[in-house]
């Protein structure tokens, strides 16, 4: 059984959802140019990116590609590349930091401490998250309120150090997401056919058994407050993180 037999089921006010949904993306593409999508390919993200080309608006999308990621997830890449008539741009860490952390830490250092997993998330996803960023009013995530308990209370638009952060499925459950998926026969990542419903990196994500949370799959060795990798943490934090 795939993912659109399992999960998709509307919510009874999906139509309404999915028109505010609408006019919030028209106002950030009005009033919050230049902005851009964050996609990580996941099933938030391809509906947003959907929603964008459906409504053929000025918003282009960036992936940041860790090196990290599924072969599945680089298939997808491609294939949106391919048919998105928004811009695709692919953002990937800088090759010589890549290089030197990987000879200094090796390959699996992410599972020896947090302080190592929090600096290669720095080198492949935040530095090039900086400059996925620059020049941006803007910025449009996936982020939903019932992805987890710190994500509870995501706003539809909220403050993000000098720009801002339009998070425009904040209020969709997992069911909407895949309602709109089936309903508009968007292409997405086979993983979720395979249990796995929050994708990042391939060492870092692994598919969860029935009754575990949404995010139990992302570095599942480490504790649950833990488990952010930066993207979403403000941007004075990030350069902590990296002191
Ligand atoms: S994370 O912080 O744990 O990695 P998560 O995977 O839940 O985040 O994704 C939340 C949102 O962050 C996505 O909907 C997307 O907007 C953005 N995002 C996450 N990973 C990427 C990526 N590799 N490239 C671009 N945007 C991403
Ligand atoms: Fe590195 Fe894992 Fe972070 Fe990806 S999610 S950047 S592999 S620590």
């Amino acid at each position: 059984m795939g993912a659109i037999d399992l999960h998709a089921r509307a919510s009874r006010d999906f139509a309404a959802k999915l028109e505010a949904t609408k006019a919030l993306l028209r106002r950030a593409a009005a009033e919050f140019a230049p902005v851009t999508q964050a996609s990580s390919l996941g099933a938030e993200d391809v509906v947003i990116t959907h929603l964008i080309n459906a409504l053929e608006l000025d918003i282009p999308v960036f992936v940041l590609e860790t090196g990290k990621l599924h072969p599945q997830t680089l298939a997808l890449l491609e294939r949106t590349r391919a048919s998105s008539r928004a811009a695709v741009k692919v953002y990937s860490p800088v090759q010589e930091q890549v290089i030197a952390f990987v000879a200094r830490e090796g390959e699996d250092a992410m599972y020896r401490s947090l302080d190592l997993r929090k600096a290669c998330c720095y080198i492949r996803k935040i530095e090039p998250l900086q400059r996925a960023l620059a020049g941006h009013k803007a910025w449009i995530t996936g982020l939903r309120r019932e992805q987890s308990g710190a994500r509870a209370e995501v706003p539809f638009i909220e403050p993000d150090g000098e720009r801002s952060k339009i998070n425009p499925l904040a209020d969709w459950t997992w069911g909407d997401v895949w309602h709109y998926i089936q309903a508009e026969g968007v292409d997405y990542n086979p993983l979720h056919d395979e249990f796995y419903p929050s994708i990042g990196c391939a060492p870092c994500t692994r598919a969860i058994s029935l009754g575990e949370d949404f995010r139990a799959g992302r570095w599942w060795w480490e504790q649950e407050s833990a488990k952010e990798c930066g993207l979403h943490v403000k941007t004075d934090t990030n350069e902590k993180e990296t002191a």
